[in-house]
């Protein structure tokens, strides 16, 4: 991890992108399967382990509660057989949100934790009051004071739970708090995601007796312990749709290997509609764009497996380089349009009609400019208008990006753009 705080992107742009390339592990089936290895007593092996930042914080996390964690090449092994403290690090809880993954882990082994209230971010305030709802559903007492949050679990008991939210991150904790909590457990409304059934098929391959995953009601019956594992968890598809949106913003071809494909279904279906040509053999994604594309008139992201949130921003920088109109509808969170004051900079043309909804009218060309990344999935789209821009752009900030993307200059400079990393 040779990543600096203080590092930039310059891209030149106007290169169509061309090559062939294998998708990293996602983050977010990583992040909560990491957490998940404290519920056994045995060492972990998670395979062909991202090597981004906030796989690098939770490992920090971990560590200071007493975890061996160590890589191993590309693999990483997580050994919890000898936490003892349950006072997660302070500063990493308000830098780190995935941080809260670990309630459910450490309040099923230790039966306490205290966490402050995990940093919200630039796309919203997310708060945790369905995850708090949901233990104290089964059982654990709960007090909030000031910036800290103190759960306790020793008289837990299973039971139902009904999320006002399909909540991934309330799914997994809970999903994880349940697997070693004697009886059955049953969550209603569950997300649906990819990420939440990774996790379970994790679970249940240590021994956790999970049926339902993927659907709205997960049945989860205790188990005594859950024994160590190797584990390779699922590609990640938002690096992926990040990747064929990118082509479709500045033409040529590329293969990209995943075996997850059909998980951006509907993100395959809008660049097919939009003009992409694309082909789907075994586990390769082919897609080509040559000539204009034309522009979708609505768009609205959901949970799975709606459109997702998390590829709304690239989709949002393509409709500024289409012809015609797009209106995106962003339902999941209330902040996830920062990036449309540094794109006004470039010559987009967008209207912010509420903080769920903008209007975007495509223009001919965008002008390469000084951006910001302001967030993680923003900075990624900023990169892509980068690379479509007249002139030669410079993004700050880009540690954002590489809380998710391994390298993502690597990545777009494999595939023929002219990006560096200063
Ligand atoms: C996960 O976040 C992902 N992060 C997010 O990806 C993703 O955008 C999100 O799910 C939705 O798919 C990880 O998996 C690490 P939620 P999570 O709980 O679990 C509200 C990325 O870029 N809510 O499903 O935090 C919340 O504010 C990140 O990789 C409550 O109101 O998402 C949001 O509006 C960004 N109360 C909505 O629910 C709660 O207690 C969905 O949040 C919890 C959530």
């Amino acid at each position: 991890m040779s990543y600096k705080k203080r590092d930039k992107f310059v891209i030149t742009g106007g290169k169509k992108l061309d090559g062939e390339l294998d998708i990293q592990t996602s983050k977010n089936a990583t992040l909560p399967i990491m957490s998940a290895c404290l519920l056994s007593k045995d060492a972990v092996c998670i395979k062909s382990c991202p090597d981004i930042l906030d796989v690098e914080n939770m490992i920090k996390i971990l560590k200071k509660l007493g975890a061996k964690v160590y890589r191993v090449l590309d693999d990483l092994i997580i050994d919890g057989s000898q936490i003892k403290d349950v006072c997660i690090d302070y500063n990493l809880c308000k830098t780190m949100r995935s941080s809260i993954f670990l309630l459910g882990s450490i309040l099923a082994r230790f039966k306490s934790i205290c966490i402050t209230m995990p940093g919200g971010c630039n796309i919203g305030k997310r708060p945790i009051d369905i995850h708090i709802d949901a233990f104290k559903r089964l059982g654990v007492k709960v007090i909030e004071m000031n910036d800290f949050i103190f759960f306790n679990a020793s008289k837990a008991k299973a039971g139902k739970i009904h999320l006002k939210i399909p909540s991934v991150g309330a799914t997994e904790n809970i999903v994880q708090f349940a697997s070693i909590l004697k009886g059955k457990t049953v969550i209603y409304n569950a997300a649906c995601e990819p990420e939440v059934v990774d996790l379970c098929n994790f679970l249940i391959k240590m021994g956790a007796n999970i049926k339902g995953a993927g659907t709205k009601k997960i049945t989860i019956i205790g188990v005594e312990n859950l024994k160590g594992v190797e584990y390779r968890p699922i590609q990640d598809r938002i690096v992926l749709g990040t990747l064929l949106i990118a082509t479709a913003i500045c033409g040529g071809i590329i293969r990209l290997k995943a075996s997850n494909i059909n998980q951006i279904e509907k993100l395959i279906e809008i660049l097919s509609r939009m003009g992409c040509q694309i082909n789907i053999k075994n586990d390769i994604i082919t897609l080509a764009r040559e000539g204009p594309l034309k522009s979708i008139s609505t768009v609205s992201t959901g949970y799975y497996p709606d459109f997702p949130t998390d590829l709304q921003s690239m989709l949002l920088v393509l409709s500024c380089v289409v012809d015609g109109s797009t209106q995106i509808n962003e339902r999941i969170f209330e902040n996830r349009f920062l990036i449309v004051k540094e794109l006004k900079k470039m010559g987009a043309k967008i209207k912010i009609v509420d903080k769920h909804k903008v209007i975007i009218d495509g223009v001919k060309t965008l002008t390469a400019s000084k951006l910001k990344a302001l967030d993680l999935r923003g900075g990624a789209s900023l990169v892509l208008a980068g690379l479509v821009a007249k002139g030669t752009t410079i993004i700050d900030n880009v540690h954002f990006i590489d809380r998710g993307y391994c390298y993502f200059e690597k990545m777009l400079t494999s595939l023929g753009a002219d990006i560096k990393r200063i």
